[in-house]
């Protein structure tokens, strides 16, 4: 019989799925996935762009399309991501079948066996799981409340000529929540410049933003074509679409084109036409502006329910934007074995050792706030927070 590729070794079930699948229930409280609330998509909305699609372009939207995407769709994210400064063209953007894909996509493109990844710690878990798949070493580099350290940066860059890319997610990361400072940003492409490294900087909730103003992406300082840019359709519209794109030097879009025509030949024409029919008849910063109010909404009620309830020892980030918090409790408390009480209880959670490539850090979990009603959201925390002090007897 033959055997598994070897690199199967390394591709494991993620926590994340299993979790999902216990969300499924429907009177779990789930703080778990990163899902956007369902009450929220423009449903009425979307059956007219759709209808308007098949009248207008049926032949055309139902028919496979260019590998790189549909012009107007990707003419609409070009000045989409103007906002956060990013002044580009239609021939720097590739469509995906989501930024999941694209993560994919870029590792197949730099990564051979051994070869290192640096990364935040911690990281995107999804991300993770879908660079393993090249084999290469992760090396977490150490952050703070303004992202990564770019003095601890510098030493892996300066030590270890095996480095192909660095993977951040600098606007409400996950899953800490946490936003990078302008200064680091700048930063981070003068030693990616110095170092020759491309930056993957992966975006999906800067537009989600609830305080204060919108940063320029890492993107914006780029000056050497080093950094891939990655933005979604999934949290801003919705995430059934599956539509998102890869924004970097017609060069770097090229090769992904290749790579893209093995994997799948294009993303969903129609799914392209039916965003692109939707930002024609509708104001999609409208659409944002609702989500921003009700996520704000339900970030302040988790926020102030986990300071009211919570004991002192435990900390907590407070994300300007994004869809997570990230949670510390004191070292002796698994968040493995606290989510296997958590669930008895009818409340999920992903455990944060996953996040971290190389393993440790058990006390942590990453909470999601965007898909549960207030209520429900209030009610979890409080489960939580008994099960905490409970742990810490
Ligand atoms: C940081 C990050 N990157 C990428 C993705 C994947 O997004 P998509 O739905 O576009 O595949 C997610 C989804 O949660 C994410 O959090």
């Amino acid at each position: 019989m033959s055997s598994y590729a070897k690199r199967m070794d390394n591709i494991k079930g993620s926590d994340i799925r299993e979790i999902l699948k216990l969300t499924q229930q429907p009177d779990i409280i789930s703080f778990a996935g990163g899902l956007p609330a369902p009450e929220l998509f423009p449903i009425e909305k979307i059956k007219t762009a759709a209808v308007e699609v098949l009248n207008k372009h049926g032949r055309k939207a139902l028919q496979y399309g260019p590998t790189e995407g549909y012009i107007p769709l990707r003419n609409k994210i070009v000045n989409q991501v103007k906002k956060f400064g990013i002044d580009s063209n239609y021939n720097n953007i590739l469509i995906t079948s989501g930024s999941q894909q694209g993560l994919d996509m870029i590792a197949k493109l730099y990564i051979d066996p051994e070869d290192v990844i640096l990364c935040e710690s911690p990281s995107y878990l999804g991300a993770l799981n879908a660079f393993k798949a090249y084999e290469p070493k992760f090396i977490e580099v150490k952050t703070d409340n303004n992202g990564m350290l770019m003095d601890d940066l510098e030493v892996h860059l300066k030590n270890n000529e095996k480095i192909k890319l660095i993977y951040v997610i600098p606007e409400f990361q996950n899953p800490t929540g946490r936003t990078w400072s302008v200064e680091r940003r700048k930063k981070l492409v003068e030693l990616a410049n110095k170092y020759n490294v491309i930056i993957v900087e992966d975006n999906p909730y800067g537009e989600l933003r609830f305080d204060g103003q919108l940063n320029p992406s890492v993107k914006s300082f780029d000056t050497e074509n080093k950094v891939i840019y990655l933005g979604t359709f999934s949290k801003i519209f919705c995430p059934g679409y599956r539509t998102a794109w890869i924004l970097a030097s017609e060069d770097i879009i090229h090769k992904l084109i290749f790579i893209k025509q093995g994997i799948d030949l294009q993303t969903s024409t129609i799914a392209q036409y039916d965003i692109n029919e939707f930002m024609e008849m509708y104001d999609i910063e409208e659409h944002i502006k609702e989500l921003v109010s009700v996520y704000r909404e339900r970030r302040n009620i988790m926020l102030d329910e986990m300071k009211k309830t919570f004991p002192k020892e435990v900390i907590f980030t407070y994300p300007e934007g994004g869809l997570f918090t990230w949670v510390e409790l004191p070292e002796r408390v698994n968040t493995r074995d606290l989510l296997v009480k958590a669930v008895e209880k009818k409340v999920a959670f992903v455990p944060g050792g996953s996040f971290f490539p190389n393993g440790g850090n058990e006390c942590c979990m990453r909470l999601n706030y965007s898909n549960m009603k207030p209520d429900k959201i209030k009610q979890g925390v409080d489960i939580l927070s008994e099960l905490i002090k409970n742990e810490l007897k």
